[in-house]
């Protein structure tokens, strides 16, 4: 049976677009936009009208870095696929890309199935995986190429963390000329981990033990020189790079100049970054441990050169590397050893409404909000149109944002299964109303309305967005 909505009075804004029109959906896809008011959009007939007068009518968001379930320093990410979808859908965001791993000694399909295991039929929204490779054999390299066919095809590496994620100069390089053969896209972790290592040691050995010390050891120098290092290998592998979770203007620097010389280099950011810095990894009583994650938080000056950077585009995509851990049990695994603290934020539900408050905060335009949440890290991992925008034929993941609602962010009132949030107290302008994924209603006026199972693998195709 044919199931036919209509949105109508809202500014409908794409990465390309602000336009007062009414959204017809039929059959979980976008069928047609017409300006309001106009016959064309009169003669729109529906089961169902949602009024967006005074709101604005956005594409589902896209967030490319989500860790649900990750294993990670002694324990388990504390969102599950249930409960991190769920609290995405929260926060106005319709598809992630979540990353599945290979655990060294063991092969890429058996970490994806276990991942597949893990999301089908527990998910409120839609999802993709990429893909974290451990160990590059000639079986992994093998494996990537079969990977990339059954969509795929992103592959994550790691600079730091030796002895768990690490990939060394020559397994990465293997690994990029493989996807300059096979269309993938390496996202690259990049810190120096091996001096980080020796950094960590002097630092315990010295008695420095706080979570402060995380953020001193993980030096901004050590962002940047992995970063060029990374596009240098890329560059001899001809292989295009994205950069992951970036927070050191180094490293910005680094990629501005790479792009400058016309490399297909990129880069993400993540709110944290953008809102947060060492001040919070300073919070006394190990209230830090807190805002432990890697890349770690910089000192405040770091914010304006992200900004900057997403406005130049030497950053395409803002991502969330959603990670969560609690407080109580999880964080608190390195009291007396900073190492020890569990790597990772919660962020998932607060991406969309940080970015708005970027766009009321004057550093980014609404359309600039729209093409680095939703329409980049659509293409950059190859599902546009059929996510990222809202145009004929592409699926209806909508969300209503209403741009003028006042909100005081909390972990009393957040949906993420974690026991703080990392901007707790923070009041923002704007807030997600409505959600729609695949033209179902899964948040309602503020209420959930989803169920899990609704959301189903989505397989890419690769990048869209290289020079
Ligand atoms: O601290 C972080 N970022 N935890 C998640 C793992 C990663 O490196 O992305
Ligand atoms: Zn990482
Ligand atoms: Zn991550
Ligand atoms: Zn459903």
């Amino acid at each position: 049976m044919s199931s036919r909505t209509v949105i109508r009075g809202g500014l409908v804004i794409t990465a390309s677009d602000e336009i007062h029109a009414d959204v017809l959906i039929e059959d979980g896809r976008i069928a047609a936009l017409a300006a309001s008011g106009t016959s064309a959009a009169e003669s729109f007939t529906a089961d169902r009208t949602i009024d967006a007068t005074g709101k604005y009518v956005i594409p589902g968001g896209v967030d490319a870095h989500t860790h649900m379930e990750l294993p990670f320093g002694g324990t388990f990410a504390s969102d599950t696929f249930e409960t991190g979808t769920r609290a995405a859908a929260w926060g106005g965001t319709t598809t992630i890309v979540d990353f599945a791993v290979q655990s060294v000694g063991h092969s890429l399909r058996e970490g994806l199935d276990a991942w597949h295991a893990k999301a089908e039929g527990n998910c409120a929204i839609d999802y993709g995986f990429h893909m974290i490779v451990s160990d590059v054999n000639q079986e992994t390299l093998k494996e990537m190429d079969l990977l990339v066919g059954e969509g795929v095809t992103s592959f994550k590496q790691f600079m730091a963390y030796p002895g768990v994620f690490y990939s060394d100069d020559g397994q990465i390089l293997r690994a990029m000329q493989r996807s300059a053969e096979n269309g993938g896209l390496i996202m690259m972790h990049a810190e120096n981990g091996i001096a980080i290592d020796v950094l960590v040691e002097q630092a315990l050995a010295r008695g420095e033990t706080d979570p402060r010390y995380h953020g001193e050891v993980r030096k901004a120098l050590l962002e940047a020189e992995a970063t060029h290092r990374a596009i240098k290998l890329a560059q001899v592998a001809g292989a295009p790079l994205y950069v992951v979770h970036v927070s050191a203007m180094e490293a910005v620097a680094e990629l501005a100049r790479a792009r400058d010389e016309g490399l297909n280099v990129f880069g993400e950011t993540c709110p944290q970054y953008l809102f947060l810095s060492t001040d919070n990894l300073a919070e006394p009583d190990f209230e830090g441990s807190k805002y432990v994650c890697s890349t770690p938080l910089r000192p405040k000056e770091h914010q304006a050169k992200l900004w900057q950077g997403l406005r130049t585009n030497d950053l395409q995509v803002v991502s969330t590397d959603h990670c969560p851990f609690c407080f109580v049990g999880q964080k608190e695994l390195g009291r007396g050893d900073f190492s020890k603290i569990p790597n990772g934020l919660p962020g998932v539900e607060n991406r969309m409404d940080l970015l708005h408050q970027g766009v009321v905060d004057g550093h980014i335009s609404r359309r600039r909000w729209i093409e680095i949440a939703c329409a980049t890290p659509a293409r950059m991992f190859g599902m546009y149109p059929k996510k990222g925008t809202i145009a004929p034929g592409a699926d209806a993941d909508v969300v209503i944002y209403d741009p003028h609602a006042e909100q005081i962010v909390s972990a009393e009132t957040h949906h993420m299964n974690v026991d703080y949030s990392a901007y707790e107290g923070k009041r923002l302008t704007g807030r997600v109303e409505t959600v729609l994924s695949r033209g179902e209603l899964v948040i309602t006026e503020r209420e959930y309305t989803g169920h899990a199972g609704h959301g189903t693998y989505t397989p890419r195709s690769t990048c869209q967005y290289l020079n």
